[in-house]
């Protein structure tokens, strides 16, 4: 509170008085030109790692609903992982898990159950979802499930959420007959609020039964969606206001050996004829949030989609390089690679192909007619720069290239900042002349202050830069202020770096394969880390030209300072001008910022500062330690500001359309 109180009269000091009339101003500053940003310049990097999507994005509420779970996913797992075998009522039978006549050959695993007395309430499953379903009392929930009724009588069955203690929260019930795989489908209506329900479905009778694909979701998704994304955290992601997302992953991609490469095509269509996969990351993916439905949350959250897709190699540490005798990079073979390249092809066709198309009616089929609209798309996550890996993407580029000259290709130019393989991706690059490439660092804060001018010597000429991974080591403050400042000479090299994402993007507590992460969730409640809430000023006030020499910092220190960045741009959209003063330091900063670039400067703006301790981190326990707070200041013609140490300041000059470079 004292240290707002501070700053909040340092800004009194230093601003004028508000004033009565708006001033038109029409001078250009210095004969310094503006430079044009990309208008992607800031998204996100969505990857299926610690429970990104299975377990978190995706609603689903049943954990292994398909009981395709298995010990190559997780050595302590198999088809029952997540469920018990429910005999309260004190009936009996038997269960197994069988794969003789499944749903859909893709889906191979079901089970079997066998009631031979159904006791006091019947006998059946219990499934604990993700560290329990959480339900909220007056809520919906759509139950649905394929049953194969084998007795010739049909089947009365009842579904519940319960709690712990066996108590309901909300039940349906319904009955089932007849041989062949159907689809059921219920409502529950729950009457309490749970943090950790169990679904319990029971059948009644004695009887035989084949059960599969057991799902629950909230009615209420995001948007509404049917196999949708939940709603609370999908609306954090959202409010993040992303220009683009990259997906479904880095590592996740190209996979821990050929076998395991992300297949988009494995990932679309009804959701019981997609195949589930292991996750590089240890775990397991239901592929239910598949292509169609990345397609389709990007669409509704305004990001322009960025599929990655692996350039026909493994990852380099497939099988974890520091066994001996791992799997490392391996390649498709390449009597395989025609069909993997039409793969590629085809995936184009999916998303921006017209519904009379052979992959666009599939598209067209699972509801969406019109195109996604594909601008971007990343071949190759971070890969090791081998003949192996060459001679692919050589493949895929080409193929691409010639069939579609209109999609804008992202190359890969290895794991770090530097090094062999990003030299030999370069390279790469060079040659085919790859219009943008994919650079990728995880470094400690003080890199990022050090390398602030890291772009403004590279050659306009060559490929452009996605920097599609990229994140302070650390939640704290001081982290996401490094960030800050390496943004802002982002910005100022908006014109070479096209793309930049934070990674990785979401994580659940409890099952984090990877730290630190911009969103931390669990089954209840989302977490914003400061660094979230820098990117999302950098996003939600996200500029298309640079003005050069608008701020000047006090005793001429540089803009591109190691510890601190400012930068000023105009929002094309808007006219509005936005100021940023990033402050990585232990002292105050001030300036002066020349407005006489804007066309007609108002009398006030609005002022957006994320300061504190820099030990602090939004967490379990303190999830608002550090939170943007907005003002309103007043403004003249030579603003001069002071902004405290460890500080974001973000000021949006709302020039009525009229903010106009001169
Ligand atoms: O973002 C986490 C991982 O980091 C990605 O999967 C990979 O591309 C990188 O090594």
């Amino acid at each position: 509170m004292i240290r707002r109180l501070i700053f909040v009269s340092i800004l009194l000091l230093c601003c004028s008085v508000l004033r009565a009339q708006k001033h038109v101003i029409s001078k250009p500053v210095n004969g310094t030109k503006p430079k044009q940003i990309s208008p992607d310049l800031f998204g996100i990097f969505f990857e299926d790692l610690s429970y990104a999507a299975d377990g978190g994005l995706y609603a689903e509420l049943v954990q292994n609903r398909s009981f395709e779970y298995n010990p190559a996913d997780n050595a302590n797992w198999n088809p029952l992982t997540a469920w018990k075998y429910q005999t309260d009522g004190f009936g009996y039978g038997t269960i197994s898990v069988e794969s003789a006549t499944p749903v859909y050959p893709n889906n191979p695993h079901y089970i079997m159950l066998n009631v031979e007395d159904e006791g006091q309430k019947g006998v059946g499953l219990e499934n604990s979802g993700f560290d329990g379903i959480p339900v909220k009392a007056g809520k919906s929930y759509r139950f649905s499930v394929f049953l194969n009724v084998m007795s010739a009588q049909s089947l009365p069955v009842s579904v519940a959420l319960v709690d712990r203690k066996g108590k309901e929260l909300g039940s349906s019930a319904f009955a089932a007959a007849g041989k062949g795989w159907k689809k059921y489908t219920e409502q529950i209506n729950v009457n309490f609020d749970n943090d950790s329900a169990k679904l319990v479905l029971l059948v009644k009778s004695k009887g035989k039964v084949g059960i599969d694909m057991v799902s629950l979701f909230p009615t209420e998704t995001f948007k509404n969606r049917e196999n949708g994304m939940r709603a609370d955290l999908a609306q954090v992601v959202a409010n993040l206001k992303p220009k683009f997302m990259r997906f479904p992953g880095g590592c996740l991609t190209h996979g821990d050996g050929v076998a395991n490469i992300y297949r988009w095509k494995n990932t679309i269509g009804p959701v019981e004829q997609r195949v589930d996969q292991r996750n590089i990351w240890n775990y397991h993916q239901s592929v239910g949030l598949g292509y169609f439905e990345y397609f389709q949350f990007c669409e509704d959250i305004g990001a322009k989609p960025v599929p990655v897709l692996a350039a026909g190699v493994s990852c380099q540490n497939s099988g974890g390089t520091w066994k001996i005798g791992s799997t490392g990079q391996k390649g498709i073979p390449m009597d395989e690679m025609k069909a993997y390249v039409q793969d590629v092809l085809d995936l184009i066709e999916y998303a921006n192909g017209p519904a009379t198309s052979a992959w666009g009616a599939k598209r067209a089929a699972a509801g969406h007619p019109a195109s996604f609209n594909l601008e971007y798309l990343g071949i190759g996550n971070e890969d090791k720069i081998t003949g192996l890996f060459e001679e692919r993407f050589r493949m895929i580029y080409d193929a691409v290239h010639k069939a579609h000259p209109e999609i804008k290709i992202i190359g890969t130019v290895g794991p770090s900042p530097n090094g062999e393989d990003f030299d030999k991706g370069w390279k790469l690059a060079d040659q085919l002349a790859v219009g943008i490439v994919d650079e990728h660092y995880y470094e400690k804060p003080q890199w990022f202050l050090k390398n602030t001018t890291r772009y403004d010597a590279y050659n306009r000429q060559r490929s452009k830069v996605y920097i599609g991974e990229y994140a302070s080591w650390g939640n704290k403050l001081f982290n996401a202020l490094c960030e800050a400042v390496y943004m802002i000479n982002l910005e100022r090299n908006g014109d070479v770096v096209k793309m930049a994402s934070y990674a990785p993007l979401i994580a659940r507590i409890g099952h984090t394969s990877w730290n630190p992460n911009l969103i931390y969730f669990n089954g209840t409640h989302v977490f914003p880390t400061v660094n979230y809430y820098v990117q999302q000023q950098f996003t939600a006030n996200a500029g298309r030209e640079y003005l050069p020499g608008v701020i000047k910092l006090k005793g001429n220190k540089a803009v591109n300072d190691t510890t601190a960045g400012v930068s000023c741009v105009r929002d094309a959209a808007t006219g509005d001008i936005i100021l940023k003063i990033a402050n990585a330091g232990n002292a105050s900063l001030s300036g002066t910022a020349d407005l006489t670039r804007v066309g007609i400067l108002p009398d006030s703006a609005t002022l957006t500062t994320i300061t504190g301790d820099i030990q602090a981190e939004n967490n379990v326990s303190t999830p608002e330690a550090i939170l943007p707070k907005s003002s309103v200041i007043s403004l003249q013609k030579n603003w001069s500001f002071a902004v405290p140490a460890y500080s974001l300041s973000v000021v949006r000059i709302n020039t009525g359309g009229a903010g106009q470079t001169k």
